[in-house]
């Protein structure tokens, strides 16, 4: 069996992914809560369901798009808190395999593993669709304040064995899977209700090499055992900070850096929500990825299909944007890491053993200071956009011996506004 690091290793050089959230949760479009915020029934969805027919779910240029934006891997729902299932499981007819017979997670994972991504699952432990799942007083069930449900038995039991079930199901069916994201634990609902030692030992015996997120125990208010002195089995691998960078990265008790993914989405909805126009421009993911990676963590961006299963256009602009300032300047953020040098005001520094880039955001006068570092260290350095540095040796940085500048004199204006990358190579000690 793998250690930890060596299991880890592809996901921390990864640093950026694409989450896909998908369901018949796209046809009223409003979020994949809605279940949950309009308190629907399951008859009350019922007419959703039966409209979701997708005819333009192109697996493949999904793979295609996240591929040029320089993404390494995916995670697409499985399965939501909907309960409803996109792909082909034996222990319910509540699935696109049965309704319209498309079992759309071997599409994304064919067609991901094609272009060469690793693939993940995202599976939810809620479940709003079972009947055996808690309903009357749970925190987020549509029937939680529905009278008629005060009365109603249900047996849990029942719903681990299906929820185990069905977890074994897709870490069975389907070949290798990278990594698995189980979403998640709240009040009462937590890693022992989930029965999640049980569950961990499941999926690590079938999938021994997979990743596992931390929401078995924690939730995006939390960031479980991982971070203290005994993680649990069902601490996971990382920890998964939601529509927030953190502050100053992720530590445990001992202050060492913790593997973290901060997940977020392009406007301000998971699910397709139709009126939803307030897009994040792709300069602003450029430099909040950028963001992550200096911190040691990776970004997972959502791209959220319609009902036809067609991408809205922004997405595919943001994505297209994204990936044609990755193709310059994917070394910057591919196997980069923390660089233990301070953040400069300008922008943000990443590293990768002897190269260290930094990330210039904004046009400076004069020189572009570059700590950390000694002039007589540098084997060599240049802009990732193929433009020559020289460093100054001009009298306006003397005053700071201590640092280097590249000088900007003959260049004032950054050749890339949302982020110019300057590399620089270390001699070998
Ligand atoms: C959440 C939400 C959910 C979303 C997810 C992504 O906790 O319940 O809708 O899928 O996290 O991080």
């Amino acid at each position: 069996m793998k250690s930890y690091d060596e299991r880890i290793k592809w996901y921390k050089e990864a640093r950026f992914g694409m989450f896909i959230h998908w369901g018949v949760y796209a046809v009223p479009a409003r979020g994949e809560w809605v279940r949950s915020d309009e308190r629907l029934s399951i008859q009350d969805y019922q007419p959703y369901v039966d409209a979701f027919h997708p005819e333009r779910f192109d697996a493949a240029e999904m793979a295609r798009l996240a591929k040029h934006a320089g993404m390494e891997y995916a995670v697409m729902t499985a399965k939501h808190h909907d309960g409803y299932c996109m792909y082909d499981s034996a222990l319910t007819d509540y699935s696109s395999m049965h309704d319209c017979g498309y079992d759309f997670i071997r599409e994304f994972i064919e067609a991901f593993r094609k272009e060469g991504l690793k693939v993940g699952l995202y599976y939810s432990l809620l479940d709003w669709h079972h009947p055996d799942y808690p309903h009357y007083g749970d925190r987020h069930h549509p029937e939680r304040d529905n009278p008629e449900y005060q009365d109603y038995r249900y047996d849990f039991s029942r719903y681990l064995e299906y929820m185990h079930g069905q977890i074994k199901e897709l870490c069975s069916n389907y070949g290798k899977i990278d990594l698995l994201w189980t979403d998640f634990s709240y009040d009462e609902m937590r890693a022992d209700t989930w029965h999640g030692e049980e569950l961990v030992r499941m999926i690590r015996s079938l999938q021994p090499d997979i990743i596992l997120n931390n929401r078995m125990e924690a939730s995006g208010e939390g960031f479980g055992s991982l971070i203290e002195e005994r993680p649990e089995i069902t601490s996971g691998d990382f920890v998964t900070p939601e529509q927030i960078i953190p502050p100053n990265g992720i530590r445990n008790y001992q202050g060492d850096p913790v593997m973290w993914e901060a997940c977020v989405t392009m406007n301000n909805h998971w699910g397709y929500c139709r009126d939803d126009h307030y897009y994040k421009p792709a300069c602003m993911i450029i430099q909040k990825l950028v963001e992550c990676v200096s911190k040691g963590g990776n970004l997972l961006l959502n791209i959220s299909p319609d009902e036809e299963g067609a991408l809205p256009e922004e997405q595919i602009s943001i994505l297209k944007e994204i990936g044609d300032w990755m193709s310059v300047n994917r070394e910057s953020i591919h196997s980069c890491g923390y660089s233990g040098i301070e953040k400069p005001e300008y922008g943000r520094i990443t590293r990768n053993g002897n190269r260290i880039y930094y990330h210039v955001f904004e046009n400076q006068f004069g020189g572009i200071p570059l700590p950390g570092i000694r002039k007589e260290q540098i084997a060599s350095i240049r802009m990732l956009c193929g433009n020559p540095v020289r460093i100054s040796d001009s009298w306006i940085t003397s005053n700071y011996p201590e640092l280097v500048f590249a000088d900007t004199r003959e260049d004032p204006v950054l050749p890339d506004q949302t982020d110019t990358v300057i590399e620089v190579v270390l001699k070998e000690e």
